[in-house]
C-alpha cells in the first residue's frame, strides 16, 4: 500500500469503505471543476475544444507529478469532456505483448485509453505501443521460429493518456510520441483551499475559510492529501467539536493525528532525524534512508522525497541525500558548524531528467 494511503490499522476497514465512496464523488469530472494548474488547465481546454471543432481524435497526452496531483482525475475528464470511452489500464497490469495488442484492437474510434504508470511498462509491450501511437497500427507474431509471420493489424484513431509518476524513466522514444506532454506541480495553499471547500461542499461538512485554511497548508501541495485531512478532522470536529470545523478544531485534530505545520508526518520526520542523527547529515543513499524509516526505496523517491525536496529540506546531490540548514531548524536543532551550506543555495530540483 503506498504510503500515502496509510491509516491505523484498526481503523482501515472502516475508513477504507467511506473513503472509496466518497471518492467517486469528490473526483471532479470536468474541467472546470479542476483545481488549480491555470496553464495546464488552459492549454488542455484548448486542444481539446480544437479537436472537438475539427471532430478530430485528439492527440496523444501524458501526465507527470507527483503522487494526488490529480493525474487520473485529469485522464478521466479528456474522456469526459470529448464524450469518449474511457478505458482504464496500468503498465505493470500489462504483462505481455499480445494481451496490449488485444486490449487495442478493441478500442473504437475516439476511444481514451489510459495507461496509468506508464513508465512500467516491460519493454517489449512498450514497443508495441510505438507503432499503435504513430499510425494506429500492430504487428502481431503468428508462429514460433522459421514458421513464425507477422501480421499488421489496423487500430481505430484513438488517445493514448499516459501518466507517470517519474518522466525521468519514461524512454525516448515513448516520450516522443506524446503529442502533448504535461507536466503538473504542487497546489498552493489558496489551491487547496478551495479543494477542501468544494469537497466539504459535497460531503456536507460544516467549516469555516480559517479551517479551510490551515488544513491546505498542511496538505504537502497535494490534493488527495487535503481530502484526506478533511476527512480525519471532520471526525475529530464531530466527537469533539460538534461539527464545526474552524481553525483551532484542524490544528487540533490534524495535531492529534500526527500533522506538523508542515503538513509533515510521522514518516517525514522520522526520515529527517535519522538523516540528521543517524547519518550526521548525510551525504546518505536513498536505500539506506528508506530501511532506517522501513519503506521501500520507491516509496520514498516518489511520495516522501518530492514535497521535502521541494520545501529545501533534503537535497538530492551525486553522493546521495543531504540535511540542509532548514532540516535542522524544523526539526528544532543546531545545524553541525561543518554543514556545507553552499549547497543549500542550489534551487531544489524535482525531477531527474
Ligand atoms: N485539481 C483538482 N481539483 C480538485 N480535486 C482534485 C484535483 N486534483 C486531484 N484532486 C483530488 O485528489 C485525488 C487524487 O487525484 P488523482 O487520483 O487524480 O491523483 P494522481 O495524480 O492520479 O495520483 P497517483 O499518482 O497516486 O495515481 C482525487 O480524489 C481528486 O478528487
Ligand atoms: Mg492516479
Amino acid at each position: 500500500m503506498p504510503r500515502d494511503e496509510w491509516i491505523e490499522p484498526e481503523r482501515i476497514e472502516e475508513e477504507e469503505v467511506s473513503a472509496i465512496f466518497d471518492e467517486a464523488n469528490i473526483r471532479p469530472s470536468n474541467l472546470s471543476d479542476f483545481i488549480g494548474q491555470p496553464e495546464l488547465k488552459e492549454r488542455l481546454g484548448i486542444i481539446l475544444e480544437a479537436a472537438r471543432g475539427r471532430d478530430q481524435v485528439v492527440d496523444h497526452l501524458l501526465f507527470a507529478g507527483p503522487p494526488g496531483l490529480g493525474k487520473t482525475t485529469l485522464a478521466g475528464i479528456v474522456a469526459q469532456e470529448i464524450g469518449a470511452q474511457f478505458h482504464i489500464t496500468s503498465g505493470p497490469a500489462i504483462e505481455r505483448a499480445g494481451d496490449l495488442a488485444a486490449m487495442l484492437s478493441k478500442l473504437g474510434r475516439g476511444d481514451v485509453l489510459f495507461v496509468d504508470e506508464i513508465h512500467r511498462l516491460p519493454r517489449a509491450v512498450e514497443e508495441v505501443l510505438y507503432p499503435a501511437m504513430e499510425d494506429f497500427q500492430i504487428d502481431v507474431v503468428l508462429g514460433k521460429g522459421v514458421a513464425a509471420r507477422s501480421i499488421r493489424f489496423e487500430l481505430e484513431p484513438f488517445t493514448l493518456v499516459g501518466a507517470t509518476t517519474r518522466t525521468g524513466l519514461i524512454t525516448g522514444p515513448l516520450r516522443d510520441r506524446f503529442g502533448y506532454p504535461f507536466r503538473l506541480d504542487f497546489y498552493s495553499v489558496n489551491d487547496l483551499e478551495q479543494v477542501v471547500e468544494r469537497t466539504a461542499g459535497i460531503l456536507g461538512v460544516s467549516i469555516d475559510e480559517s479551517g479551510a485554511y490551515e488544513i491546505a497548508s498542511r496538505s504537502r501541495g497535494t490534493p488527495r492529501i487535503a481530502n484526506r485531512l478533511l476527512r480525519r478532522v471532520r471526525d475529530f470536529a464531530q466527537v469533539r467539536a460538534e461539527g464545526h470545523i474552524d481553525q483551532q478544531v484542524a490544528a487540533d485534530g490534524l495535531k492529534l493525528f500526527g500533522i506538523d505545520e508542515l503538513g509533515l508526518d510521522k514518516v517525514d520526520l522520522m526520515l529527517l532525524q535519522n538523516l540528521c542523527t543517524k547519518f550526521n547529515g548525510g551525504p546518505v543513499g536513498l536505500s539506506n534512508l528508506g530501511i532506517s524509516v522501513g519503506e521501500p526505496t520507491e516509496t520514498v523517491e516518489d511520495v516522501v522525497e518530492p514535497f521535502l525536496i521541494q520545501n529545501g529540506l533534503l537535497m538530492r546531490t551525486p553522493r546521495g541525500r543531504v540535511a540542509t540548514k532548514a532540516t535542522y531548524e524544523h526539526l528544532g536543532m543546531k545545524p553541525p558548524p561543518d554543514l556545507d551550506l553552499t549547497a543549500s543555495d542550489d534551487i531544489p530540483k524535482l525531477f531527474e531528467d
